[in-house]
């Protein structure tokens, strides 16, 4: 949409930001948002990500800005953009800047580094010249155009550009060097006269793109500027440019100026002050004698810097009174909704969580196991078993407990290749599944048969011990009214004659250290009646955890009803899919050392029974 050629900003700009400053992003999406127009950044460059798009508020809504790796990319696909806000670092600045002047698109470029050496702020603002385009900058916020437009943190926080009025287009034109003094004056205006309708920061350094006559003079063709306020400084010379346009006409609205750094002269010497150009290097760019020669020029020039707010209200008053100033209504302003974690960091909102956790806890300097800290539980030699008490249990097992719960995880790692879960392994690791996959599909085997019978030993041996059951009657009531093998009850190769050494190590660790073995007890009656039918039909390795695992938390004070609500959890189970985990590792790495080819399983160990369907 075109605008006027003294416009540089309107409610319809569109920029393309170059470097991925959020938070300067996100104010101009406020300043937008409170002013009523559509987001004015659509596009951001950075080079360096690797993401497509980042995401801000505009509101409450959360809208996608692209990223693009270059400023050509991003202005093919934004041709509306006329705007290129450069907030490249000094060192890339001037590259950047060159860049975007060879876009036909790219009208407007506000550069903010410090420290641009001035041989190349000067090939900028030559060739900006040249091809009719503006270079707001180096070093500043930029600028505003009150209702449409604001150039990143130009007028500061929105509590602030409310209370200055730049959220509404007013009558006065504003140029100044600085950013802090340009808010300091937009503050005065609000106050003073009815607000500035466009107000450019043409940034310290000696070699501005722009300076104050080039904007003033889009001023004075602007009619919605009915009179200008010119903050100079001391340093250079861009002021008597200004006081020329006045004498000879090109300035006709009424101009208030001053210069600051008229205590200059009572310091010795040459001063520098705070920006690159504020340094009178001869008489004539003192503060002092640049007012002056303002004051004759024609221009409304204070005695002090203090007197200015009343000449501003002067000027303003006379122009309102004489009706070239209409009254402006003034606008709602939507308030800016707030971040959230602000809000919550100062206490002022609340929600409820959908998550708990109970266990461990990492907002703190460092991650905690059920209160207790990672450093501590390294520094007092905790034993894994004692991390499973704190992580799974949340309580601290007494010695006995952590020793033999360490012995279970040891005595199942592991039972050769050639058991259900290792074979899954290999086998998986074999057509080139990668370590998680591969021990995935070991995992998912534990179950009632293989590995995963300690809950069902533990459930149907506590149950028939609580009802009294004799072994005898067990066994029967399992195998009729059941209609299930007793969970923890057979083995493929363990048997009487073949006894399981594992289940050995348990069964003498619990006689020796456990408080009682009551429920172990009860599974070796049942035993002696399962193996006086068949030999391999002993308690086994899932039998013996599953029993003593009921044992043991008898004696630190569980109670029955907490007892099943783990067995119903698949806690128990547990045990076997962290200790194998081990050894499918195991076998996954041995797989992938001996660079095994993909299996298949020989046809003469399968037995083909296929017959086709009638009819078919
Ligand atoms: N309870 C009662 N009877 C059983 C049990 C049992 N747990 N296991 C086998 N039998 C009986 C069978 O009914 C069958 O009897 P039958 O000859 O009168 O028909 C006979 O023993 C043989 O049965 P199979 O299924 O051929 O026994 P196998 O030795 O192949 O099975 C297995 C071994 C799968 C472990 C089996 O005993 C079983 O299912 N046990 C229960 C589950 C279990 O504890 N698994 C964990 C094993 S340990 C581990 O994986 C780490
Ligand atoms: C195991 O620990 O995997 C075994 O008890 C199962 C088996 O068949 O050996």
């Amino acid at each position: 949409m075109s605008k006027p050629d003294y416009l540089l900003f309107d409610r319809n700009t569109k920029a393309i930001f170059w470097n991925l400053n959020r938070n300067a992003i996100q104010r101009m999406l406020d300043y937008d948002y409170v002013v009523g127009r559509d987001p004015s950044i659509v596009a951001i460059v950075a080079p360096t990500q690797s993401r497509k798009f980042d995401k801000f508020f505009y509101g409450t809504q959360e809208i996608m800005i692209p990223i693009y790796k270059s400023t050509p990319e991003a202005a093919e696909d934004f041709p509306e953009a006329d705007v290129l806000l450069n907030f490249a670092s000094f060192r890339t600045a001037y590259d950047v800047t060159m860049e975007a002047l060879d876009i036909p698109t790219i009208r407007t470029i506000a550069i903010t580094a410090e420290g641009i050496p001035e041989r190349f702020a000067r090939i900028m603002r030559i060739k900006a010249k040249e091809l009719g385009k503006w270079i707001i900058g180096p070093a500043t916020v930029g600028g505003i155009a009150p209702g449409a437009f604001r150039i990143a943190n130009t007028g500061g926080t929105i509590e602030n550009i409310v209370n200055s009025k730049l959220h509404r287009p007013g009558s006065v034109g504003l140029v100044t060097r600085s950013g802090g003094l340009f808010n300091e004056l937009s503050n005065v205006i609000a106050r003073n006269a009815n607000g500035i309708a466009e107000g450019i920061a043409i940034g310290g350094d000696r070699y501005p793109g722009t300076d104050f006559l080039d904007h003033m003079l889009r001023f004075e063709k602007n009619p919605q500027v009915k009179m200008m306020v010119l903050l100079g400084e001391v340093g250079g010379e861009l002021e008597y440019r200004v006081a020329e346009a006045i004498k000879d006409g090109r300035i006709t609205k009424p101009v208030i100026a001053w210069c600051i750094g008229t205590i200059s002269k009572y310091f010795g010497g040459e001063v520098q002050f705070g920006h690159a150009g504020a340094k009178a290097g001869a008489e004539r760019e003192t503060a002092d004698a640049k007012n002056e020669a303002l004051r004759e020029a024609g221009a409304y020039v204070p005695k002090s810097f203090n007197d200015l707010p009343e000449l501003i209200n002067g000027v303003y008053e006379e122009l309102h009174s004489k009706g070239e100033i209409a009254d402006i209504p003034e606008p709602e302003v939507p308030p800016v909704p707030e971040d959230y974690a602000k809000a919550v960091k100062a206490g002022k909102v609340r929600r409820p969580t959908n998550f708990i956790c109970t266990i461990s806890d990492d907002r703190g300097e460092e991650a905690t196991y059920c209160g207790v800290p990672i450093s501590e539980v390294v520094e007092k030699n905790y034993s894994i078993a004692d991390v499973i008490g704190l992580l799974w249990f949340k309580q601290k097992f007494p010695d006995w407990a952590s020793k033999f719960l360490d012995m279970v995880i040891k005595v199942v790692a592991d039972h050769g290749p050639a058991v259900s879960g290792a074979h899954n392994t290999k086998v998986t690791a074999r057509a080139g599944k990668d370590l998680m996959s591969s021990i995935v599909t070991g995992i998912l085997t534990i179950g009632p048969r293989f590995g995963g019978a300690i809950d069902g030993a533990a459930k149907y041996f506590k149950m028939a011990k609580e009802k009294g059951m004799d072994p005898v009657d067990f066994v029967d009531y399992m195998k009729k009214v059941e209609k299930i093998p007793i969970p923890g009850i057979g083995h493929r190769i363990k048997s009487t004659k073949n006894p399981d050494k594992r289940v050995e190590l348990l069964k003498n660790f619990a006689k020796e250290n456990f408080p009682s073995t009551e429920l172990l007890d009860y599974a070796l009656e049942v035993e002696k009646v399962t193996t006086s039918k068949k030999e391999n039909l002993i308690l086994n390795v899932d039998g013996t955890i599953g029993v003593l695992l009921v044992d043991m938390f008898r004696a630190l004070g569980y109670s029955d009803e907490q007892i099943d609500e783990l067995i119903n959890a698949g806690a128990f189970n547990a045990f076997f899919v962290l200790g194998r985990t081990i050894g499918f590792i195991g076998h996954y790495l041995d797989e992938k050392r001996l660079d095994m080819p993909l299996y298949r399983h020989p046809t003469d160990d399968i037995l083909y029974d296929v017959k086709r369907p009638e009819g078919a």
